[in-house]
């Protein structure tokens, strides 16, 4: 019997998506193959259209495979219903994307808490963690503003601590910073860099932006249907 290592959280092989279409079938994904550890951040660059948000959707189990394999600390997505795959994703996999997707009638806490009340925590419970995960981000001073009351940054400050509150042990970042000007992209990135290494989860960031992405663990790139290991460069 073969044993994962433990500390391998995703494990991808021969992964291959292909979209239909009446003008014809367009391979996304050809054989890609990935192995994340515990707490490792990755960045994934590619041009627009080369499949990066197809390759999160299928990570996270959103959408269905054509062929390979997922494992989410050694357990095959695909050998799960629907159902339990859902509870999976619930569980242990948190997304965030370019836009923060906050919910406008509630506060910055209230968003935050959240997941853990859909989760069945006490309010009590969820209003103290995050309000401590906020602080953490130094959004101790916004607890109680709407979303339309924080800077672009900030809101996705926000979303960042909605998506790690419960703990998960993947975070799939789409383009997370894509919205934002420089100087807030920084922030928003060590937002998950700091909040990756204290609960350990580990990370999938999609970006655009070669500055952020030579910060991360490794770089891959996809390219015609498959992930390459992008070197860090010492001249830059
Ligand atoms: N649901 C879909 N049906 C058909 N084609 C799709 C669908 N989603 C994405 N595509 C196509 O697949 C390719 C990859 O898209 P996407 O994963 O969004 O790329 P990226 O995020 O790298 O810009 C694009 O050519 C896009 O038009
Ligand atoms: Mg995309």
């Amino acid at each position: 019997m073969i044993h994962t290592p433990s500390n391998i959280v995703l494990d991808v092989k021969n992964l291959c998506k292909n979209y239909h279409s009446p003008s014809g079938t367009l391979t996304v994904l050809n054989d890609v193959f990935l192995e994340v550890h515990q707490g490792e951040f990755l960045a994934i660059m590619g041009e627009s259209g080369s499949g990066k948000s197809t390759l999160l959707q299928l990570l996270g189990s959103l959408d269905s495979i054509d062929s390979g394999d997922i494992k989410l600390q050694g357990t095959s997505i695909l050998s799960l219903s629907e159902n339990k795959q859902a509870a999976l994703r619930n569980r242990r996999i948190s997304f965030v994307y370019q836009e923060h997707h906050l919910i406008p009638e509630l506060t910055a806490v209230e968003n935050v808490m959240l997941p853990l009340l859909i989760q069945g925590e006490s309010s009590q419970h969820a209003k103290l963690r995050s309000e401590q995960i906020l602080t953490r981000l130094h959004l101790q001073e916004r607890l109680q503003h709407p979303p339309t009351r924080l800077s672009g940054g900030e809101a996705q400050r926000v979303a960042v601590a909605r998506a790690l509150v419960t703990k998960p042990v993947l975070l799939l970042a789409d383009e997370p910073t894509g919205n934002l000007d420089e100087a807030s992209a920084q922030i928003v990135f060590q937002s998950m860099q700091a909040l990756s290494r204290e609960e350990g989860a580990s990370i999938i960031m999609v970006t655009h932006s070669p500055i952020l992405a030579a910060q991360a663990h490794r770089m891959l790139q996809l390219h015609h249907g498959q992930l390459m290991p992008i070197q860090h460069s010492e001249e830059k």
